[in-house]
């Protein structure tokens, strides 16, 4: 764990003058010392633009951003063509909302989403169905924050088009059981997105063997870089997809008046491309690809159960299958002081609505406290948090 640990500088950083206890990776994970070093490698080495330059450092930098591609379609066992690179899982979302959207939703359409999705995987639908005509459509999750495959068979009738679902809730971390999903949508004709944000970085994900029609994703929390993000989607609905976005750089001709894109993957990546967080994917992808197997699972149940023992909490989310997200509130401690109390113990801890204000509503709740683990995590950290949150809960009663 120490070796790990060494890996992360901003592990031995402080956060309010306190040794840093970082608890929120969910929103963004730590970066290995691998992944810094690749960033800036591109810059101090080979720094020039990809896909347009004849001379050598251009051509560096166009080999290790196409490898990039061909390590993270390996990561999710897809093939090259097939990956996109976005700055984010939002843009990666938005793209499809919009560009499969566009031509492929109508009046009495309907988009099947959950309670429990994030902003990012419902607002683009929004957007797309007050342009098309189509509607919304929301499964309810079960009080253990889960979603019977059942009650997802009986939401499906014929008008469904399109499901978007997430992977893994950032709420609840209920792992959901998409393959299921995934074959049952397409039992009933519609095609099928998931948001596998809060999944990639807990688990392997191949996304031949789930069959779904489009996978996003972000490297921020997967080890990455900031500032990008990857859409997987089936090389056929991609090939028949108009770009998101146009610009330089996707084009086979333009006229004054008319152009022709090129193909994919790189139809969907106009501009230059953000190409030192795209290099620095790859080391992210080896890094993550040998802690999967770590630490998570025990770290977490040792979580709950010191959770558990303190006086008046609600944790959210039950699910047997579930990534190492503990969300929560105390009786009578508001969950943004609770944040404050604790930063300044050097504990980050996220509190508010988490992009999830649906779910928020549908758990009667304005807001929570949440802790996320992840493999560089301790259980002496643990210990630490519920430590503190009694302090905090006799401090601020
Ligand atoms: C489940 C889920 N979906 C989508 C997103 C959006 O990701 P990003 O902000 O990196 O685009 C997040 C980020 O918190 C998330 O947890």
């Amino acid at each position: 764990m120490n070796e790990i640990r060494k890996d992360f500088p901003s592990l031995g950083q402080t956060n309010r003058d306190k040794p840093l206890v970082y608890l929120d990776s969910a929103a963004t994970s730590l970066t290995p010392n691998q992944v810094i070093q690749s960033e800036l490698e591109y810059y101090e080495k080979y720094r020039g633009s990809v896909h347009r330059s004849v001379y050598e450092l251009g051509e560096k930098a166009t080999n290790a951003f196409e490898n990039s591609r061909k390590r993270i379609a390996k990561l999710i066992g897809a093939s090259e063509k097939s990956i996109v690179f976005t700055k984010s899982a939002t843009e990666s979302i938005n793209l499809v909302a919009e560009s499969w959207g566009y031509n492929n939703l109508s009046k009495n359409d309907v988009v099947l989403l959950t309670d429990m999705e994030h902003h990012s995987n419902i607002i683009p639908w929004q957007m797309i169905c007050k342009k098309t005509g189509a509607k919304i459509k929301y499964l309810k999750s079960s009080s253990d924050g889960t979603i019977d495959v059942d009650k997802f068979k009986n939401a499906l009738d014929k008008n469904i088009k399109m499901v978007s679902i997430t992977h893994a809730s950032n709420v609840f971390g209920t792992i959901n059981p998409v393959k299921e999903f995934v074959n049952l949508a397409h039992k009933n004709g519609s095609k099928i997105m998931l948001d596998g944000c809060q999944a990639i970085p807990h688990m392997k994900v191949s996304v031949e063997e789930l069959g779904c029609d489009f996978y996003a994703f972000s490297g921020h929390k997967m080890l990455g870089p900031t500032g990008v993000g990857v859409l997987y989607g089936k090389e056929e609905l991609l090939d028949k997809m108009e770009p998101y976005q146009t610009g330089g750089g996707i084009i086979k001709t333009v006229t004054m008046e008319n152009s022709s894109w090129t193909s994919i993957p790189h139809k969907f990546e106009p501009g230059t491309p953000m190409i030192a967080q795209v290099i620095a994917l790859s080391p992210a992808a080896d890094y993550l690809e040998n802690c999967l197997e770590s630490h998570d699972n025990k770290l977490m149940e040792y979580a709950i159960e010191k959770m558990n023992s303190i006086n008046g909490i609600s944790i959210y989310g039950d699910a047997k299958d579930r990534t190492p997200i503990l969300s929560f509130n105390i009786e009578g401690v508001h969950s943004l002081d609770l944040a404050h109390f604790l930063d300044f113990e050097g504990i980050t801890i996220r509190s508010g609505h988490h992009c999830c204000q649906p779910l928020m509503q549908a758990l009667d709740i304005s807001a929570c406290a949440r802790a996320s683990f992840y493999f560089y995590n301790t259980f002496s950290e643990v210990d630490f948090l519920v430590e503190k949150i009694n302090k905090a809960i006799q401090v601020i009663k």
